[in-house]
């Protein structure tokens, strides 16, 4: 297969043509897809026809696949494979509650969260309900040095919701709430496979900063989550359907967006990949 890969911003994300992930991927394909996404951190895949078992697949060429978290959102004949419906969505004040509609990073409460997140665009509205990612490499990189001796070596604990979080989780049942895991996190984190550094932050999960007080932990949350989403650190999603995204959930925070028609069916398929317990990054600036 000829394909072509096209970085979308000097920062980060690039967009692959020219590949039928319904075909098999030989080795070489395969490690070519693996460290393009390492590298640009969001890998969109254009012009996909997959059905829920081909993208089951296509995610396999990456990792392996984690078991959906919230049962009400798999298809139930194949139970791997997450759904995002704009039908399962509250609407409030006349537009849709969705989830996820502040930068994250998924299900960072895990002792080993995810490493990937991917979407397979199957119904999307006329306009809007764009995927924005922000580059947290970059950012930890921008970082004047005087901050990044002041992060170095911090943890924050990670819960479902934390006490201050602007962000409203999807409810739970008790029995899931029981289940629902917290983690010591590092605030900078090293990539395992590029070692590259970068912040780890999740203002909806976090729970302060380990040993620091609580106002002032969480008003240096706030100040590194500004700097963090600045635009020159942005790329912007607009789906199309067939678009298959891959992200990579140590190198970028994402966030989703309510801004369409909730008459209009907007319908993506989700698989998340295991990823391991997270590194802190541990060099500190001179
Ligand atoms: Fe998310």
């Amino acid at each position: 297969m000829t394909y072509t890969l096209k970085p979308l911003t000097p920062v980060l994300a690039a967009e692959v043509t020219g590949i039928d992930l319904t075909e098999p991927a030989g080795p070489a394909l395969r490690k070519a897809l693996y460290d393009a996404w390492i590298e640009h951190a969001v890998l969109v895949i254009r012009d996909q026809r997959l059905t829920a078992p081909q993208f089951a697949d296509a995610a396999r060429l990456f990792g392996d696949i984690l078991v959906q978290q919230l049962k009400q959102f798999v298809l139930p004949d194949y139970p791997e494979v997450g759904t995002i419906s704009s039908r399962d969505l509250p609407i409030r004040d006349g537009r849709l509650h969705v989830r996820g509609e502040e930068f994250h990073t998924d299900h960072s409460n895990y002792p080993a969260p995810p490493k990937a997140t991917m979407l397979y665009a199957i119904n999307l509205p006329d306009r809007g309900g764009d995927t924005q990612f922000v580059d947290v490499r970059a950012a930890y990189d921008d970082l004047d040095e005087a901050t990044r001796r002041a992060i170095a070596g911090l943890h924050s604990r990670h819960v479902y919701e934390s006490s201050r979080s602007t962000r409203k989780m999807a409810e739970l049942t008790p029995e899931q709430r029981a289940a629902i895991p917290q983690a010591l996190q590092p605030l900078v984190i090293r990539h395992p496979e590029n070692g590259r550094p970068a912040l780890y932050l999740n203002t909806g999960r976090m729970e302060g900063i380990a040993g620091m007080p609580d106002d002032a932990a969480h008003a240096l949350i706030a100040r590194l989550f500004a700097h963090a989403t600045q635009p020159r650190y942005e790329y912007r999603h607009q789906w199309k359907p067939g678009d298959l995204v891959i992200w990579d959930n140590r190198s970028v925070m994402h966030q989703a967006n309510a801004d369409y028609d909730p008459t209009q069916l907007r319908y993506l398929y989700r698989i998340m990949l295991q990823g391991a317990p997270l590194q802190a990054y541990e060099e500190v600036p001179a």
